[in-house]
């Protein structure tokens, strides 16, 4: 069984990397044409490993699990993991497929993120590499929801794991669901604390992150949290006994980057809750470092 370093349990997120290859942009550029960007960079991405990179940056050991496949990209990715102290010993190295890598422009005078994901045919983490994880060594699992029939397998084998273990040694459980593809939504009746992308709210008719609470509650378990993010309106959440939870956004004086605003509220609302902060002050703390994530380029400088 391949176990991450010795310490403290750590918090490990399951779900996509990717390569991002972003250009920076004075103004959005009109189709068919020729210009020049103000700068251009690499960048690991992917929403998982994003909210790694969120979740180490603010003090937290913590594991990213899912697929990489050898080569430059990949090697580009795992240097970056080392570099921000993510324990990537559970990426399932696949022998087929390419590493999924993203277009993205960043429009400097909005801050607005355009992607363009290729993600087509690496196949992801199952539930049988899951189940070389020693659970014993994680405090909290996040899933980014991707495909649900072996994430299904793996939150069961963690809440059976729950259902088994000591109140101390229990492994909190977040799912997140961002694309509205309809496999997925059944991922969101798991885990005790589901995120909720305003994508998907608008795509089910929702206009506010209230709105969509209200809507979407009864797909939830009894007794979890549901919440959802809205850019410059801030979160909203509905806690274990129906209370709805606000915070305000914590807008940057200047907005120049929102790629990853929304992997970094997750990362850092993980992170207040397994530190048994309140849903208050956890909803609170994700929009106040995922605001200062959108007044810089990448990450460093969040905390
Ligand atoms: P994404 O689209 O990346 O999934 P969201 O747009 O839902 O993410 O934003 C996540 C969080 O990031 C919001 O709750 C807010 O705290 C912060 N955020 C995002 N965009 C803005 C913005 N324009 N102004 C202030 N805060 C923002
Ligand atoms: C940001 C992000 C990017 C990636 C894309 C995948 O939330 O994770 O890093 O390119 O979304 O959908």
């Amino acid at each position: 069984m391949a176990t991450p370093p010795e310490g403290p349990r750590r918090i490990m997120c399951v779900g996509l990397v990717c390569l991002d290859i972003i250009s920076v942009v004075e103004a959005f550029p009109a189709e068919d044409s020729d210009t020049r960007c103000l700068s251009q960079r690499w960048q690991r991405g992917g929403n998982a490993s994003n909210s790694c990179t969120v979740l180490s940056l603010l003090g937290a050991p913590c594991s990213f699990m899912g697929s990489l496949a050898p080569g430059p990209a990949a090697e580009f990715i795992a240097a970056d993991f080392q570099r921000r102290g993510v324990d990537t010993a559970h990426v399932a190295w696949q022998p087929r497929g390419e590493v999924p890598c993203a277009c993205c422009l960043v429009n400097a005078a909005s801050g607005s993120r355009t992607i363009v994901l290729h993600d087509t045919n690496l196949p992801d983490v199952t539930a049988r590499d899951f189940e070389r994880v020693d659970l014993s060594q994680y405090r909290w699992i996040h899933f980014e929801a991707r495909n649900a029939v072996e994430q299904g397998a793996m939150l069961e084998r963690v809440e059976r794991h729950n259902r088994a273990a000591a109140p101390g040694q229990r492994v909190g459980i977040s799912v997140e669901l961002e694309k509205p593809r309809e496999e997925l939504l059944p991922l969101m009746g798991r885990g005790q604390v589901v995120f909720i992308s305003k994508d998907l709210a608008r795509h089910f008719g929702y206009q506010s992150a209230p709105e969509a609470l209200r809507g979407l509650r009864g797909r939830i378990q009894p007794g979890a949290t549901l919440i959802c993010a809205w850019a410059e309106e801030g979160a909203d959440a509905l806690g274990p006994d129906g209370e709805l939870v606000h915070s305000d956004a914590f807008p940057p004086e200047t907005l120049v980057d929102t790629l990853g605003a929304g992997d970094t509220f997750n990362g850092a609302v993980i992170f207040a809750l397994a530190e048994g902060k309140t849903l208050q002050d956890a909803l609170t703390f994700g929009c106040r470092i995922a605001g200062r994530k959108c007044g810089i380029q990448g990450f460093d400088g969040i905390v």
